[in-house]
């Protein structure tokens, strides 16, 4: 009797596990169905290939460049510098590379990080020794679509504003040539330079050219705004009003209100037709801009005097402090500037000094008078422009484990 109810004790117990085990093999089975499609589903070129796999080939392979929907397909993309993947990785073991730098401390993401858009947040950035440079550090992203760089645009290609960084004695205070001895003597580098230039001598101008190729790759075009204009989003009423305000040139005779940003900030959309000097403006900052003259010192010109690059507004809500100076804390101090406090001097900009809200501004102030509401809808509308994907993307991240 004994022995028969332990029997059947042991049958129920066998009973139990079994339906136990098939409904884990079950879970099991779904879950191995569901990752299968999970990576079936994504672009081939979002899996990372190993460090070993994409070194381990004989010349570096042609990178397909996207242009997102919506972007102008006029690119900046030298004949003399193609992209390729390898160019481009080792691109960003540089840019993350402290040997760049005189005591090895800094590298260019010290000032550049990826989480704030590619800025740090400070008002001016230090350098190697702790010292504070006079300018506020600029965001990376759509580089592809500009061609002059720097708040004061010295520098006419990606290549030769990378080498700047370097040299400077504020920022990362070395030579070249000990750059490039303290990279040659490393085991990393030089068959990777091999690789991708052909020389496993390395020089400075080709650690310029594969910075530039992965700068060329930092590419911001999933922001809410960009997916409402691909028709993925729906924006909210007061987003819509902001768009609406932020491109509108106001003209208050035919009642139309405006913000009056899009006149010089429009490369959101277009990722910066506007090439060259023509982004260039005084948005009216100061009265006397001999602390900073802008364009003028680099082209000796005093129509240019007070004059900087309109940067990019992507991902501005990460960015702050704003302007070259770093001067404005907040976008509702931005807003109050272009508001109430623009500063009249002989630079400028018409399209600021002719905008205005009001039919009948004094001729001695240059003011919007945005109500409340309006400027909230333009915060709203400058909040759609965080693009969480490309501050994520591991692409764009630290290739080394420190
Ligand atoms: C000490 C901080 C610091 C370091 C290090 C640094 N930068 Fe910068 N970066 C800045 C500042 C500040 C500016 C704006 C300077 C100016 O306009 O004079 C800037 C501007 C730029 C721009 C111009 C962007 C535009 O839209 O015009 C690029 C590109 C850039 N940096 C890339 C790099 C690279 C590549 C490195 C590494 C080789 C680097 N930076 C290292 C602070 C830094
Ligand atoms: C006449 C051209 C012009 C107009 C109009 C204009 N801006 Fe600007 N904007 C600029 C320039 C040039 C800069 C950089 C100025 C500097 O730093 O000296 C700038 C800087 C900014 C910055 C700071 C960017 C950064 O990275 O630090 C923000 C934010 C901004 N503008 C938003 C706006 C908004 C919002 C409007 C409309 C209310 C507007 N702008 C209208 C030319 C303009």
């Amino acid at each position: 009797m004994m022995q028969l109810r332990c029997l059947k004790f042991r049958t129920a117990r066998i009973v139990r596990f079994s339906s136990l085990t098939i409904k884990l093999l079950y879970v099991f089975f779904l879950y191995f169905i569901s990752t299968m499609f999970l990576f079936s589903c994504q672009p081939k070129d979002a899996a990372e290939p190993a460090a070993s796999e994409l070194w381990n080939v004989s010349a570096p392979e042609p990178y397909a460049l996207k242009i997102p929907d919506k972007f102008s397909k006029n690119v900046n993309l030298p004949a003399d510098n193609p992209l390729t993947v390898q160019g481009i990785e080792l691109g960003r073991m540089l840019f993350y590379e402290k040997k760049l730098s005189g005591n090895n401390t800094l590298s260019c993401a010290s000032c550049h990080k990826q989480e704030l858009a590619f800025t740090d947040n400070k008002r001016f950035s230090l350098g190697i020794q702790g010292i504070a440079g006079t300018k506020n550090s600029m965001s990376l992203a759509n580089l592809l679509w500009t061609n002059r760089f720097f708040w004061d645009g010295r520098a006419a290609s990606l290549e030769e504003q990378a080498l700047q960084p370097i040299q400077d004695p504020i920022e990362l205070h070395q030579s070249l040539e000990q750059a490039v001895q303290k990279l040659q003597a490393t085991d990393i580098y030089p068959s990777k330079f091999k690789l991708v230039f052909g020389n496993e001598k390395i020089t400075a101008e080709n650690i310029a050219k594969a910075i530039a190729q992965f700068e060329r790759t930092l590419i911001s075009a999933n922001s809410p705004y960009d997916k409402y204009l691909r028709e993925e989003y729906k924006p909210t009423d007061l987003e819509l009003r902001g768009i609406e305000l932020f491109f509108t040139h106001p003209i208050p005779q035919a009642r139309l209100r405006g913000g009056n940003c899009g006149d010089c900030h429009l490369q959101i959309t277009t990722a910066g037709d506007r090439n060259g000097f023509n982004g260039f403006h005084n948005n009216g900052l100061d009265t006397d801009q001999s602390l900073n003259i802008g364009l003028q010192a680099f082209t000796k010109n005093a129509a240019d005097r007070g004059k900087f690059k309109a940067p990019t507004l992507r991902n501005i809500a990460r960015t702050a402090p704003y302007m070259h100076d770093g001067r404005f804390n907040s976008l509702e101090q931005v807003l109050d500037h272009y508001d109430q406090h623009v500063r009249i001097s002989e630079t400028l900009a018409p399209l600021i000094r002719e905008a205005s809200n009001e039919p009948f501004p004094s001729p001695s102030e240059v003011k919007l008078y945005l109500t409340p509401q309006e400027k909230q809808a333009i915060l709203a509308f400058l909040q759609m422009l965080t693009d969480e994907e490309f501050i994520k993307n591991p692409k764009f991240a630290t290739p080394f484990k420190d």
